[in-house]
């Protein structure tokens, strides 16, 4: 027996479908509403609003709980590789061995960036933030791949996967090459993905260049981690970009745009800067707690909170074991990260926080991982795109192949009632 919802609005009742989740999430379908009652709902940051039915991530934010296809994030990041987790999200099922093996070398097929593009991130100042450097990159790859993917036909759409997954890795690290002024590398055959991620972000034509391979799993783990998020800001993005049919590399980057923001992907980079201050300051964690309770004032404990996560982000858990697993490895003792675990202490219990339900979210401790690894603050959410990368490729195939309508929300007009023009002389 399907169940009905009932709305009352001027007397008059209305019916409507529910539709239930496979995991019993329950969403009242409005498709009709307005063409019923004339009316709308109105729900501004969408925190009640359903956009699709999706197949590819469940989160549970009450309980913590994070599930790629129906796998535990815990386990995907204890057992799985990056790429292997990739092509789960992105096709469905985990890959049989020959399976990956041949993803990553098709991937290898297309990870040369036509050598012209190198003139448009030479258009760059150095001290252009790499974000909107990798939006721009991301954007102008479609000039030399003017193709357009028929999501109908497996094959294309495959090679569309695969020449993302290349290109987009090259032209992120790339990014940080403009930032020092280094010649910009190439993908190696040779290594693996993760690895040359590496390759791309360190080796220098002056010398050898092999990355620690604690490194290597170290950031794997984080590129899983931050693979998909269900319909968070910049994926929401990408799928209302393509849902113009606009192409795929253009919804990625519009993607990178929204995931630039400090609310969302750029908290990383901003949680950075906020521990580096309150170390500065020493490390006053009270100070910088009372900032965020005070409404007066604007600063937010950055990598705290989460629209979903009303309990710890599974994510944030994994990686603070990683970051004192990585750091005690390579021997960094490092200041911040303790500071970090000051500012958690304090915020849960705090009431504050706890009746805000406010707990570290993923980009509390990953910033202290990157930087350990040696990569620069200004490249944290870059580092964040690379793992979303399968996710957006998921979200906007998934968007395409269910031949979704183009998304235009509908509004409550509050502004001026119709009036008469008035001429120039009478203003
Ligand atoms: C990501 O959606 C995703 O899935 C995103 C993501 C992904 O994987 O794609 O998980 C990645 O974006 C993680 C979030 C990274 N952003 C930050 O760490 C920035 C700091 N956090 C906040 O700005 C905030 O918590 C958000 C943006 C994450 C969530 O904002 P909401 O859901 O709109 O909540 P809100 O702003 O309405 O806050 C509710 C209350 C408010 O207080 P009251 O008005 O009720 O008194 O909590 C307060 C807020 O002022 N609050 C904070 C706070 N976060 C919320 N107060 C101080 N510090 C904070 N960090």
């Amino acid at each position: 027996m399907s169940k009905i919802a009932t709305l009352e609005l001027d007397g008059k009742k209305y019916e409507f479908p529910v539709i239930v989740g496979s995991e019993n999430e329950v969403g009242i379908d409005i498709n009709k509403l307005r063409d019923l009652s004339g009316a709308i709902t109105m729900d501004p940051g969408y925190k009640n609003s359903g956009s699709c039915t999706s197949e590819i991530t469940f989160l549970d934010g009450e309980e913590g709980i994070l599930r790629y296809r129906g796998y535990a994030i815990e386990d995907l990041a204890d057992k799985a590789d990056f790429l292997e987790v990739a092509f789960l999200i992105i096709f469905g099922e985990l890959p049989t061995k020959q399976q990956l093996t041949q993803f990553e070398n098709d991937i290898r097929k297309y990870t040369l960036v036509n050598e012209e593009m190198k003139n448009i991130i030479d258009g760059f100042p150095k001290t252009a933030h790499p974000m909107g450097v990798l939006s721009s990159l991301t954007s102008a790859l479609t000039a030399f791949n003017p193709k357009v993917v028929n999501v109908d036909n497996e094959k294309e759409m495959y090679e569309a996967v695969c020449k993302t997954m290349g290109k987009f890795l090259v032209i992120a690290t790339w990014t940080y090459r403009k930032m020092m002024g280094y010649p910009l590398n190439y993908y190696d055959n040779t290594k693996g993905y993760v690895e040359n991620f590496m390759h791309l972000m360190f080796a220098l034509p002056t010398g050898p260049y092999s990355a620690n391979p604690v490194v290597i799993d170290a950031l794997d783990k984080l590129f899983i981690l931050h693979a998909d998020h269900e319909q968070n800001c910049s994926t929401s993005t990408v799928r209302i970009v393509g849902s113009s049919h606009a192409g795929l590399f253009a919804s990625i980057s519009a993607g990178v745009s929204a995931l630039w923001g400090p609310l969302h992907g750029g908290a990383n980079q901003a949680v950075l800067e906020m521990l580096e201050e309150i170390h500065k300051n020493g490390g006053d964690c009270d100070k910088y707690m009372a900032k965020a309770k005070d409404k007066d004032d604007p600063f937010r404990l950055m990598g705290f909170g989460h629209r979903v996560y009303k309990n710890f982000d599974p994510r944030a858990r994994i990686i603070k074991k990683a970051a004192d697993e990585v750091l005690q490895t390579l021997g960094v003792n490092d200041p911040i990260l303790d500071i970090a675990k000051k500012l958690e202490e304090a915020a849960l219990v705090d009431d504050y926080f706890v009746s805000r339900k406010l707990y570290p979210n993923v980009d509390f401790y990953s910033g202290i991982i990157y930087r350990a690894l040696g990569i620069p603050t200004d490249m944290f959410t870059v580092m964040f795109a690379i793992g979303r990368l399968p996710g957006w490729i998921a979200q906007w195939k998934e968007m395409r192949i269910n031949k979704e309508p183009i998304g235009r929300p509908r509004q409550i007009y509050t502004g001026h009632p119709l009036r008469d023009f008035k001429p120039m002389n009478q203003r």
